[in-house]
């Protein structure tokens, strides 16, 4: 009996000691990371620049479909000096901002050289504060002539974007660091081709598809016409991933569902790029299948933009449709996004297995009382970290959004900014949460996360 319960009493230590080892964190404090790793922040040129009046965008807006009109956003046009200071205040090493094709491209063939000329100081300003610049060629805007001739439905818009990469590369190569062609092809197509809520504002999922095949296209040109002109330059897309589960646990068809979509959301244009084999396909819905010449292997790092977590729920009633939700009993953002670390982690490891190095080039949080972002940033750069551990090969974490800006239809309600911004006066004032970032940059580590 005696002997029983002296087995009993092992067995009991045994198991909470496994237990406890279970429950140790998955590396050491402080976690570090990897040498040379780019710490910073970004923004896009409509939603911080003010004064674009040539593009898509401002025609939705005077369509009445935005909450407010961009206008003057930040004026960082004016104010681009000010925000690097405040990135270089904050140690950051680089910074990732969009230029405008419908300033520098006003009319077809039309070079504007004073604005080549204005990103060139802008570009050099970010490198005076220390920045590394990471550039985006298309951050969802697209010149008025160009949509007046069907804009991304024309297969000519992808010769077009890549007259427009050409002049940029010749104008403000020697001052880029990283390139981005597109950001987000898939987030355009769904906005402004499926769901309508966005330029051009259809709903018609097959020209949706062939926009997103003329975006992947644009992007293997301007990576060819890139490093035509700079052998040694380092050319990725902005890559929105989203982490795609079933509604309800008991609902084999959601579940197969997320895993249909969740491939061709997260994985078709990687794989494509990876094959040169243009795939995408969701089954019943869409099949688009072509050999793209010279577009094999054309990426140099994958940059994920990574926000969230959707449940998609399978309507018998049509199978042709299905429902988007978020999870309910979870934490959630001002815009009711849920708030999901472990998808950070999911979507490294899932970009990566296709061999390229990644960049985070979006992640942040709408948080207008800045309640939420200081978690937020630690939480998501532990899961960063852990991918490393796990053999991903991350090179860096740009922070959604240096500075407050213009949320596209949503307007200036969202406030996604390290940096609040006050409209009436343009003053900018660093939030207290932004320190958790300031200080990974400091010393590459996260020792202020607990
Ligand atoms: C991304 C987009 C950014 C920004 C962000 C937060 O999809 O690239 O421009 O708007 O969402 O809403």
């Amino acid at each position: 009996m005696r002997n029983t319960r002296l087995l009993v009493l092992l067995v009991a230590i045994v198991a909470i000691g496994v237990a406890a080892m279970g429950a140790a964190p998955r590396r050491p404090k402080p976690i570090t990371f990897p040498k040379n790793f780019l710490w910073g922040a970004a923004t896009a040129a409509h939603q911080v620049e003010g004064g674009n009046y040539n593009s898509d965008w401002y025609q939705w807006e005077l369509g009445g479909h935005t909450k407010d009109r961009a206008g003057l956003a930040d004026d960082s046009y004016h104010l681009y000096d000010t925000d690097f200071s405040l990135a270089q205040q904050m140690h950051h090493n680089s910074h990732r901002l969009s230029i405008e094709w419908s300033r520098i491209e006003p009319s077809q063939g039309v070079w504007n050289w004073a604005e080549i000329k204005h990103y060139r100081d802008v570009l050099k300003a970010a490198h005076d504060r220390g920045l590394k610049t990471m550039v985006t060629l298309h951050h969802f805007t697209t010149p008025i002539w160009v949509t007046d001739q069907g804009g991304w439905t024309n297969a000519e818009t992808v010769t077009w974007f890549a007259q427009y990469t050409a002049r940029v590369v010749l104008g403000l190569g020697d001052l880029v660091d990283y390139w981005l062609t597109v950001n987000e092809p898939n987030v355009m197509v769904l906005t402004g081709y499926v769901v309508g809520l966005t330029p051009p504002g259809k709903t018609d999922l097959k020209q949706g598809v062939q926009v997103l095949a003329n975006l992947v296209k644009a992007h293997a040109k301007a990576y060819n016409i890139i490093h035509d002109l700079i052998p040694s330059a380092r050319v990725g897309f902005a890559h929105h991933m989203r982490v795609f589960e079933g509604n309800s646990w008991w609902n084999p068809l959601d579940a197969l569902l997320a895993v249909f979509i969740d491939d061709f959301w997260n994985s078709q244009i990687l794989r494509s790029l990876k094959t040169g084999h243009l795939k995408l396909s969701i089954p019943f819905l869409v099949d688009y299948s072509e050999e793209v010449p010279g577009m094999k292997g054309a990426l140099d790092y994958v940059g994920i933009n990574y926000y969230t977590r959707d449940l998609i729920k399978f309507d018998l009633g049509s199978p042709q449709k299905f429902d988007i939700m978020t999870k309910v009993d979870a934490p959630h953002n001002d815009l009711g996004w849920e708030i999901y670390p472990e998808g950070m982690y999911k979507s490294i490891m899932k970009a990566s297995s296709f061999g390229w190095p990644v960049y985070i080039t979006e992640n942040g949080i709408a948080d207008a009382g800045d309640t939420m972002r200081r978690q937020f940033l630690c939480d998501h750069l532990k899961q960063v970290s852990y991918a490393i551990d796990d053999g991903a090969d991350v090179r860096g974490y740009m922070h959604w959004a240096l500075i407050d800006n213009w949320e596209w239809i949503l307007g200036f309600a969202p406030r996604f900014g390290l940096v609040a911004v006050n409209y009436d006066t343009q003053q900018r004032t660093i939030r207290p949460s932004a320190e958790i970032l300031s200080d990974a940059a400091a010393t590459n580590s996260l020792r202020l996360c607990k």
